[in-house]
């Protein structure tokens, strides 16, 4: 299906009463890369958690759509199902489900009863999208992420977006932990998903994803909302000179969440 649109409007959220995001602003069409950046706990992760349905993230006011469907009235399994991906700041373990396994039934939750992946040509494609990351075969057969390291969890995140086909991605510092070559390999996964059936959020603190991954617009969030937004020039003024010259711009003393 081409031409999605992720769509959040005045989106308000909160964790155990504490309001976190403030009012976020957000469209996401498939065929575009945005990078989100901001300080430490102004909000990104919740975003993410939020779009996903994260029960503990309790949106009080505001409303995210996919292609006009109100995402907020569905279920954390229906949002993927819509063609939602997240890929977490921190993936969980989960002991007793090997990767395969979970990849299979993630795809097949995707399609229709009765139209599963044939086995074989899920192992094909499951061959060549980790020969792809250069990933160690092993790994298909390990119980999801446990005992995985940082960057083979970030690695298998990639394997997992390359594999279900989603719409819209949302990856939540997929770059933290990577070494170089690492980086690389993650960016190349991404860029490979460029194309006008493909729309993704990138929640990123530097500029070094972002010079492997053209973003088409940069975003800014402060104080649980977006603050700023600019092309990739942005995200390359902010590499130079970090965030100082927004708050100054924009008249914000502390930019948590707590301001
Ligand atoms: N489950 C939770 N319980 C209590 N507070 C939370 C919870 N989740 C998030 N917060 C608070 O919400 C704020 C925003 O957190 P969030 O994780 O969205 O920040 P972030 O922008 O992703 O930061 P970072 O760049 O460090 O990952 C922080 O002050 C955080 O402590
Ligand atoms: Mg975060």
């Amino acid at each position: 299906m081409a031409g999605s649109v992720l769509e959040i409007k005045d989106l308000h959220v909160s964790i155990e009463d504490k309001e976190i995001l403030k009012g976020v602003n957000l469209t996401i069409k498939s065929g575009e890369f945005h990078a989100v950046m901001g300080p430490n706990g102004t909000g990104k992760s919740t975003l993410a958690s939020a779009i996903m349905g994260h029960p503990k993230y309790e949106v009080t006011s505001g409303s995210i759509t996919l292609d006009g469907e109100d995402v907020l009235e569905m279920e954390v399994d229906e949002r993927a199902r819509a063609g939602l991906f997240l890929a977490m700041q921190y993936p969980s373990e989960i002991s007793g489900v090997t990767n395969s396994d979970f990849l299979r039934s993630s795809i097949n939750a995707r399609r229709a009863e009765g139209d599963e992946i044939p086995l074989m040509k899920f192992i094909k494609e499951m061959d060549e999208a980790m020969d792809f990351l250069e990933m160690d075969k092993n790994m298909a057969q390990r119980y999801l992420n446990e005992g995985f390291s940082g960057g083979e969890k970030k690695r298998n995140e990639i394997l997992q977006l390359l594999m279900m086909k989603a719409e819209i991605g949302i990856l939540d510092e997929i770059d933290s932990g990577l070494d170089i070559d690492a980086l690389k390999v993650v960016a190349k996964g991404i860029n490979k998903l460029r194309d006008e059936n493909f729309g993704c959020l990138i929640i990123t603190h530097y500029q070094r994803l972002l010079n492997y991954i053209e973003p088409d617009f940069v975003h800014v969030m402060m104080q649980g909302r977006v603050v700023k937004s600019g092309g990739s020039e942005l995200s390359k003024r902010l590499e130079a000179e970090g965030y100082d010259w927004i708050k100054q711009e924009l008249n914000i003393q502390d930019e948590t969440i707590n301001a």
